[in-house]
């Protein structure tokens, strides 16, 4: 069935940087399936290879060896014009930064993430200010970042990441800049964007209170997965 295929399919995967004579082992024999539609949760310390993971799903970079599949595509093997392509098109990315453009403004930002899909100026406006309200800022469509809150500004980037409507949305530690107050914010924001319009979510984060939204938190460490566990039941 559609619903149980997975979407993204990791299969023994490793990444290892050369730094002179040293070799840094970052990822070590990693294997996960992600379903379609699923809000998975990357957690982990310091330096255990979780925004390598993300980098090797994102199409960033590739691994040394180990197969990761996107929708049907092996994107290991990928030239890195194919892999730039599926970046545009597969895709949305969101950083703890929020990494905005400070000359422009809200809408403007989101829209620069859907310039390369659609065309029309008209179109893309009307695109961006649907993500804006879906995120809930509609009102700071013409603010510049430096005239939002945090918590906005990461809305923003968010929306940016949706706005191009790809099947997987990428995030690393988004609320890593953010108060555990407003983190719980972008968590739920997340979780419901990601029942609304069906994106699988993958997100790396310290934050173990994710495991309130996530349909699975993954832990990683040294590189390997050490465990998995379910979504907390509430009630
Ligand atoms: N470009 C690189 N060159 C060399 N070593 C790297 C590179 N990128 C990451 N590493 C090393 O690989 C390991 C995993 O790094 P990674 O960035 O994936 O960790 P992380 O879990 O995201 O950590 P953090 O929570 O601090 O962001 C670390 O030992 C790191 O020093
Ligand atoms: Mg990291």
């Amino acid at each position: 069935m559609a619903s149980a295929q997975s979407l993204v399919s990791i299969t023994d995967l490793y990444k290892e940087y050369k730094l002179g004579e040293t070799t840094v082992h970052a990822l070590r024999g990693v294997s996960l399936e992600i379903a379609d539609g699923e809000f998975v949760a990357i957690l982990g310390q310091s330096g255990s290879g979780k925004t390598t993971l993300l980098n090797m799903i994102s199409a960033l970079d590739i691994p040394t060896s180990g197969d990761v599949v996107v929708e049907g595509s092996v994107i290991s093997s990928m030239k890195r014009d194919e892999r730039t392509q599926f970046r545009r098109t597969s895709v949305g990315l969101v950083f703890q930064f929020y990494n905005l453009f400070s000359t422009l403004t809200a809408l403007e930002n989101v829209e620069i993430g859907i310039a390369m899909k659609i065309k029309d100026k008209k179109e893309m406006r009307e695109r961006g200010l649907e993500y804006l309200e879906l995120v809930g800022i509609l009102d700071k469509a013409d603010n510049y970042p430096s005239q939002m809150s945090g918590g906005e500004q990461q809305r923003v980037a968010i929306a940016r990441g949706l706005a191009k409507e790809p099947p997987i949305l990428v995030l690393d530690e988004p609320t890593g800049n953010l108060d555990a107050e407003t983190s719980d914010v972008i968590w739920e924001l997340l979780q419901k964007l990601n029942k609304k319009t069906g994106t699988t979510v993958i997100t790396v984060t310290h934050q173990t209170s994710v495991s309130k939204v996530a349909d699975r938190s993954v832990f990683l460490r040294s590189g390997q997965v050490y465990g998995i566990s379910e979504r907390d039941q509430e009630e």
